[in-house]
């Protein structure tokens, strides 16, 4: 169907943060499946584990136990504040999942009939019907009306926006299921969570046995330069979902809830392909990987020089270019509000100087790079990106 807008580039080919397109042109990769080849392209370790996983056993039901799964689980549980994990195979599944049960938990916990959860305005949560009537960007649900009830938006890292819409809601009593939030908005622009905002909200939610559910899905797996975003804002939400980064490439997206949200009983939520065999052992071996080569701190330190490099950047084109945003290996050159420059153009003409960027919204360009970018090509990426501006510019 006619659903993207696609670059005319057929990259047949990857190795490390590099990729090939079918002319042989080689492109640094500064997108990696958006935030999601963890550890680059055609990784030794993944190919080895994956291999051998198929020649063993590729699906099993979850009629029965699945070593993999449970080997994944266990790894998430250890490393993280959450106790039990359900699979499935995308980001917004994800959050469909944690949208049906924080309207379980509302039932069953607080007699709630009617539950609310409330998201930030330029959010992004998926496609699906109810992560999308939770994302707060109209223009993704421009014709799909009527979207689910429930869902009520105020200002991101806005206290008073927050109160206002609280009261509103409870004005007649309790309806307040949970939060859901990204605790770095990434589509909606890169902007970080901030921290006294997020502890406000951890207290509010905590007094009134509201579920705190963070959106990880873009920030997790060391992404940030923390393995969890929420680690950033030192607080730690009841409830959170991943995907992208899991699986280095391969469909996983889990379902993450602390002892006290472990509600979903048997039967309360299924999924054929969550948790097979061949996505969990892609999840487990990036696991492993991040932490045995030490990628999160890498993610921290090389997101630190790109930060570094890009203020340099700014300051070559003070007319266009505005400031930084991010943490770690997500971050978002921001284009001055009244520059005639787009992240479209940016991103079109990064392609013929061998780069691959991507937009978070028309003034906003992203950079996602695989966590195991070392600093060489980092200042390859930078010089890359320097020459696409003095090109446009
Ligand atoms: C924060 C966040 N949540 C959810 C999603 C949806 O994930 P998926 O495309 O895997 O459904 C995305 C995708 O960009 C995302 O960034």
């Amino acid at each position: 169907m006619d659903t993207y807008q696609r670059i005319p580039l057929k990259l047949i080919q990857g190795k490390g943060v590099w990729v090939w397109d079918e002319k042989g042109k080689k492109y640094l990769d500064a997108v990696a499946g958006i935030a999601t080849c963890s550890l680059g392209h055609s990784d030794r370790s993944l190919r080895k584990a994956l291999s051998s996983q198929l020649q063993k056993i590729q699906h099993v039901s979850n009629l029965y136990e699945i070593p993999e799964q449970e080997d994944l689980a266990q790894w998430l549980v250890k490393k993280s504040c959450a106790s039990k994990v359900f699979f499935c195979n995308s980001g917004a599944e994800a959050n469909e999942a944690a949208i049906k049960l924080a309207r379980k938990y509302a039932h069953i916990k607080r007699n709630i009939e009617r539950p609310v959860i409330l998201c930030a305005k330029s959010s992004f949560h998926g496609r699906t019907l109810a992560a999308l009537s939770a994302t707060g960007q109209p223009k993704y649900q421009k014709g799909f009306e009527p979207l689910i009830e429930g869902f009520e938006f105020f200002e991101f890292n806005n206290e008073s926006s927050f109160k206002e819409l609280h009261n509103l809601i409870e004005i007649n009593g309790p309806r307040i299921a949970a939060v859901l939030i990204e605790p770095l908005q990434g589509e909606g622009g890169i902007y970080p969570g901030e921290k006294i905002f997020f502890k406000y909200l951890r207290d509010i939610c905590t007094q009134n046995n509201i579920l705190l559910i963070f959106d990880e899905v873009q920030t997790g797996m060391g992404r940030t330069g923390n393995l969890w975003g929420y680690e950033y804002l030192n607080i730690e939400p009841d409830v959170f979902t991943i995907a992208k980064g899991l699986g280095g490439g391969h469909a996983i997206g889990a379902l993450l809830v602390k002892e006290s949200a472990n509600i979903f009983q048997k039967g309360d939520h299924a999924s054929t392909f969550g948790g097979n065999p061949f996505a969990c052992k892609a999840g487990i071996t990036v696991a492993k990987e991040i932490e045995r080569r030490n990628l999160v701190k890498n993610a921290k330190e090389r997101g630190k020089q790109l930060e570094h490099e890009l203020l340099k950047l700014i300051k070559l084109f003070p007319e266009h270019l505005k400031e930084i945003r991010g943490l770690g290996l997500i971050q978002g050159l921001v284009i001055k509000e009244r520059s005639t420059l787009k992240s479209q153009i940016v991103v079109n003409q990064a392609i013929n100087e061998g780069l691959l960027i991507v937009p978070a919204g028309e003034k906003v360009i992203r950079m996602v790079p695989p966590l195991i970018i070392n600093e060489r090509q980092i200042n390859t990426l930078i010089k890359k990106l320097r020459v696409t501006l003095e090109r446009i510019l």
